[in-house]
């Protein structure tokens, strides 16, 4: 039987992953199936142990469902251990491996796509949840000079950055940062996005020069994009690249054959 792999969530309809994970398996001569499943909200675990016993051999996981995949997981990578939550599952016999590759696929895209160097910089992580939790630790290992996450509740930026080991990373609130110096890197990993709205930044939080990374795909100019146009940002981007950069990871997971990005993102680009 063909090799079973699918995305999971609730809604599911719009993922783009069937459409990257059949473009990876052509390009690559892989032979495999990749389709989408929208499990209801209290039966990941039901769809997931269903889909293993028609031959699953992996799923890419989505929201909401994240947590619960970290629970359904009998090995878990550093990656997902250090984000609390599980993208990708790879199934084997009675093993559940599990990885997060989400900031990972950030950074691969801001470094090696876009050419935006982490070392040295002033980084700004707008949020406190799960898409900041899982780009810590690759953001900490690119070397920036200051990583911050400010988040609409402050105590949930300082509960993260004091688990991730004081003077690594600084927590604040969105109300701060009028008093700290720009960012080199400025990167939106809120929900507001995804409702149309805004998280409230001062002007002054971008630095000259600096780059604003929505981390949303597909929305076009978001408001935060379009206040950092309005603060005089030129370098903006959207999340298309780590998107598929995340799904490269996991097809490379998968089939131990990594498969080349730049087309693909290409082809999945909405125009900012
Ligand atoms: P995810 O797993 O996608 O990160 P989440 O865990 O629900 O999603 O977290 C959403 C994040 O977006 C939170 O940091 C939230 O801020 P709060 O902790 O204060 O709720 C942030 N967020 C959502 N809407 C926002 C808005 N309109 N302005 C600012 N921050 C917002």
């Amino acid at each position: 039987m063909t090799d079973q792999y699918a995305v999971i969530g609730n809604p599911i309809a719009q993922s783009k992953s069937p459409a990257i994970h059949a473009a990876f398996a052509e390009q690559t001569g892989q032979i495999l199936h990749y389709g989408r499943i929208e499990a209801p909200a209290d039966g990941f675990a039901a769809a997931a142990t269903a889909f293993r016993r028609q031959g699953g051999r992996g799923m890419n996981v989505t929201a909401p469902f994240k947590l619960d995949a970290f629970a359904y997981a009998t090995q878990l990578g550093e990656r997902a251990r250090l984000a609390g939550a599980v993208n990708c599952l790879r199934f084997d016999g009675d093993t559940v491996a599990a990885d997060n590759f989400d900031g990972i696929g950030l950074l691969r895209d801001m470094q090696d796509n876009l050419g935006i160097p982490v070392r040295g910089r002033r980084v700004l992580l707008l949020g406190a949840g799960g898409a900041v939790q899982g780009a810590l630790l690759p953001f900490l290992e690119a070397g920036p000079h200051a990583l911050v996450v400010a988040n609409r509740t402050a105590a949930k930026a300082a509960a993260l950055a004091e688990a991730f080991g004081a003077g690594s990373v600084t927590g604040v609130g969105l109300d701060d940062l009028s008093a700290m110096d720009g960012f080199d890197l400025v990167l939106n990993a809120t929900s507001a996005s995804l409702f149309g709205e805004l998280p409230a930044i001062p002007a002054s939080a971008f630095a000259p020069g600096a780059v604003a990374y929505e981390l949303a795909y597909g929305k076009g100019l978001t408001p935060f994009l379009l206040q950092a146009r309005a603060a005089g940002v030129t370098r903006l981007h959207d999340g298309v690249g780590m998107l598929v950069e995340q799904a490269a990871e996991a097809f490379a997971w998968w089939r131990g054959v990594r498969p080349r990005t730049g087309a693909v993102i290409e082809r999945m680009r909405v125009p900012l």
